[in-house]
């Protein structure tokens, strides 16, 4: 059942180039240039009216919101918001008939997402639910949806649900884009084929697993982990140090890079692993002195970096190569390995990854 995997996360991982094209297939369709989904279609009108774009989830879901609020601003223009469902529900929070609110659920069963979109679906909103489980509760609750096609998830810790979350999120957001002419058609297109290339880039970016396991070999026995990313990959930092806490048990932060200086620089010192995503977009040079200040206080480097990088590999202590792509992509290969080197490390401290202590595959008490 593990097909031949030591445990089903790592099964998992290695499932997600086929799990991401199956999210894309028949919706993602570079060579008419179009993209297909039917949820959106019907709620076409609602998305390119909305005042306001509402996320509600939970944990890596939540995550994946982040990365969609980049992806909605920069797309479709549309204003943003991505809260966390439990406090969401429990403050008397501002919605109207023209806010759109899309629920995030792997299960489709998380309480606190299911509240919060009852209530927004009492205050008028129309409710656009992302769930990877079929006729779960959070599917039913809404008026409309598209499924993640991730196939079912047995870890408890979310890695193939995540990128399949990303990948809808990508679709409708390039849609939505389109349809409000916020997106040229010349550059609507050049994004869609370079996400149907996603799923290819994810298997290429497995191949690199050794790296992972050296590096995991190394730090298996740390008490910390900071995970520093800006834009598109700060999502992608808080997801790393969710994942690596969860199942190595090893305490880990997220931060956007830029917040280094307002606080968590104070921890570094040559017992602190800083993986830095710091893939080339408009902020990489930032990126670059947030390297230059960690390696001046002896922190230890594990930089992601785009293929080819000479700059950052002179500067890290380890470097882990992606393919290139369109920046709004990134998180879909960046966290790859960063699900790998928790994966490897949690295995190496003899945790059960597959179910970590304390945690519930869905959370349906709040
Ligand atoms: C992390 C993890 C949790 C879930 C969260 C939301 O790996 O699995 O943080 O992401 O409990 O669950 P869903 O997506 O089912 O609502």
């Amino acid at each position: 059942e593990k097909g031949g995997y030591d445990h089903f996360m790592l099964k998992e991982i290695f499932e997600q180039p086929r799990s991401i094209r199956d999210t894309l297939r028949g919706r993602l369709l570079p060579d008419e240039g179009i993209i297909s989904m039917s949820g959106v279609k019907e709620y076409g009108a609602k998305f390119e009216n909305a005042s306001r774009i509402l996320f509600v989830a939970c944990g890596t879901s939540w995550h994946a919101g982040l990365v969609a609020e980049y992806m909605f601003e920069e797309f479709a223009r549309i204003p943003v918001e991505v809260e966390y469902a439990s406090e969401f529900r429990y403050r008397n929070p501002i919605i109207t008939e023209d806010d759109v609110v899309i629920a995030i659920s792997q299960s489709g069963e998380t309480a606190d997402t299911l509240a919060a979109i009852e209530l927004a679906k009492k205050k008028g909103a129309t409710i656009f639910g992302i769930c990877n489980v079929v006729g779960s509760s959070i599917a039913r609750a809404s008026h409309a949806g598209a499924y993640t096609h991730a196939g079912p998830e047995i870890g408890v810790a979310s890695t193939k649900a995540f990128t399949a979350q990303v990948a809808v999120l990508a679709l409708i957001a390039l849609e939505i884009g389109r349809r409000k002419g916020a997106l040229t058609e010349s550059r609507f297109r050049s994004l869609i084929s370079e996400l149907d290339q996603i799923p290819k880039k994810v298997e290429q970016m497995l191949e690199s697993e050794d790296m992972t396991v050296s590096i995991a070999e190394m730090y298996k026995d740390v008490s910390n982990f900071l995970y520093l990313g800006r834009g598109y990959n700060f999502p992608v930092a808080l997801e790393g140090a969710l994942k690596l806490k969860e199942i190595s048990y090893i305490h880990a932060e997220g931060y956007p890079a830029a917040e280094m200086k307002h606080g968590p620089i104070a921890l570094i010192d040559e017992n602190m692993p800083v993986v830095v995503i710091a893939t080339k977009n408009g902020q990489y040079e930032k990126v670059v002195s947030n390297i230059q200040e960690i390696k001046a206080r002896n922190g230890k480097i594990i930089a992601v970096v785009n293929e080819g990088d000479e700059t950052i590999r002179e500067m890290a202590d380890h470097v882990i190569e992606i393919p290139d792509t369109d920046e709004a992509f990134t998180p879909l290969i960046t966290t790859i390995p960063l699900q790998l080197l928790s994966y490897h490390i949690a295995v190496m401290r003899g945790c059960n990854v597959d179910q970590p202590r304390n945690l519930a595959k869905s959370v349906t008490v709040e």
